[in-house]
């Protein structure tokens, strides 16, 4: 097989049920066509960290050769994509002078250090510093100032800082595959790219990632993101609620739930019954299906109840126009739109990956969000890189985190 060009993107997205990995073919117009795709259950990970090395290196291996497979290379580097509790974000500013009243890459680059300068514990690592605006001479707003005149620079940043460990091991399991890792992106940015339109980020929405282990949250507003924040709980705890309301093994619950599942008992009809198999040699019994919802309905209720918490401790509550934008495996049942429209009181969709070309309909599902928001995210960043820099520099800004990488690799 021939190896991976560059021109070939590949995220590789590290869920709690499952490890997808995405090949995407950059066409010369910027278009990203997706050449080959590899899922495979995923048993390592608890609440979107790894916890078993070898059961996370086993399926990724999986996923990587089936995605290798279809797309007819041989992969040698990744985007990963990076969740879990450990994960924290918060804004924040820097200021410099300009150095000969212009603008250049290298200014850019010391007003993001001086933002980015703040005091980060030992066990954690800047994951992303990301540009919100920047603001020359009082003029606030701009997103590019790269040659614009002017003396004071300012810019104002998000920045995502994760646990040093947690990080670590999804280096560590990538490297044991024998690929490089190109960065680590949250999750929910990378499903942010794919999911959400220029309009919505303008207008001010709340993205909810819901997986199996985790919920990722992702707030955009005036088109950049302004809170992120993970919650540990996903469709994995109403997959338990149901195992123990109905008596029935774990994997009998989750066939339930993607059968017969509904977020809001009151869409279902009071007259519906299902077949419930039992624990053991017992026979299985019959039951209303709004039962099945009544379990499900407070679980999710309270995910969303968490999720409103959440989103008033931003303070950006105000400024979420366009609504929330449900994606995620979790996503995917019945009854969940409507019940976060209850609970939200806004407007709230269903988004799945847009904006590319290839094999769309083998990707369009809420459940491959992150991985396909994964290539698009690592391919605009690319672009941005090069832009901005020339390649002698952008290996010299490279982010902190890709030194972070670079070391973590070299202790092997
Ligand atoms: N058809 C379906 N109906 C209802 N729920 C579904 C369906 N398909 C998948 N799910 C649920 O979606 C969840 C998995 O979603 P997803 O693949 O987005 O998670 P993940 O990325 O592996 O996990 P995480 O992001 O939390 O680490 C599981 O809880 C699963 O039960
Ligand atoms: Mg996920």
């Amino acid at each position: 097989m021939p190896k991976q060009d560059q021109n070939l993107i590949v995220g590789l997205d590290i869920g709690t049920t499952k490890i997808c990995c995405v090949v995407a073919d950059l066409q010369p117009d910027g278009r990203l066509d997706i050449i080959g795709i590899g899922t495979h259950s995923s048993r390592g990970l608890r609440k979107g960290v790894v916890i078993d090395i070898d059961s996370t290196v086993e399926s990724m291996r999986m996923a990587v050769e089936e995605a290798e497979m279809m797309a007819g290379v041989e992969i040698n580097m990744v985007y990963a994509g990076i969740a879990g509790g450990h994960i924290k974000s918060g804004n924040s500013n820097g200021v410099v002078a300009t150095k000969n009243n212009e603008v250049t890459a290298a200014d850019i680059q010391r007003v993001l250090d001086a933002a980015r300068a703040q005091n980060v514990p030992m066990d954690r690592e800047i994951i992303h510093v990301i540009p919100q605006e920047f603001i020359l001479d009082g003029q606030d707003g701009i997103k590019e100032p790269l040659g614009m005149s002017g003396v004071r620079l300012e810019a104002r940043v998000h920045i995502v800082t994760g646990a040093v460990a947690s990080a670590q091991n999804i280096i560590k399991c990538i490297n044991r595959c024998g690929l490089d890792v190109g960065d680590i992106i949250l999750e929910q940015l990378a499903s942010a790219e794919t999911v959400l339109t220029s309009d919505e980020k303008e207008l001010g929405v709340c993205l909810l990632d819901i997986g199996g282990g985790t919920t990722d949250i992702a707030i955009f507003s005036e088109g950049h993101i302004k809170h992120t924040a993970v919650l540990a709980i996903g469709g994995d705890h109403i997959t338990n609620d149901i195992a123990v309301g109905l008596r029935t093994p774990t994997r009998e619950a989750e066939a339930l739930k993607r059968k017969y599942g509904c977020a809001l008992s009151s869409l279902v009809d009071p007259e519906e019954t299902i077949d419930v198999p039992s624990i053991g040699e017992r026979k299985p019994r019959s039951l209303a299906r709004h039962i099945l919802a009544e379990i499900i309905e407070p679980r999710v209720e309270e995910l969303f109840t968490l999720v409103n918490r959440e989103i008033s401790r931003s303070g950006f509550e105000e400024q979420i126009t366009a609504g929330v934008v449900l994606t995620g495996g979790s996503a995917i049942t019945e009854g969940m739109v409507e019940l976060a429209e209850e609970v939200f009181n806004k407007p709230v969709r269903r988004g799945l990956p847009q904006g590319i070309g290839g094999l769309t309909d083998v990707v369009s599902s809420p459940i491959y969000s992150t991985a396909v928001g994964l290539v698009q995210f690592a391919s605009l960043n690319e672009r941005e890189m090069s832009n901005r820099f020339t390649p002698a520099e952008s290996r010299a800004t490279r982010s902190t985190f890709q030194r972070f990488v670079d070391r973590v690799r070299g202790a092997f």
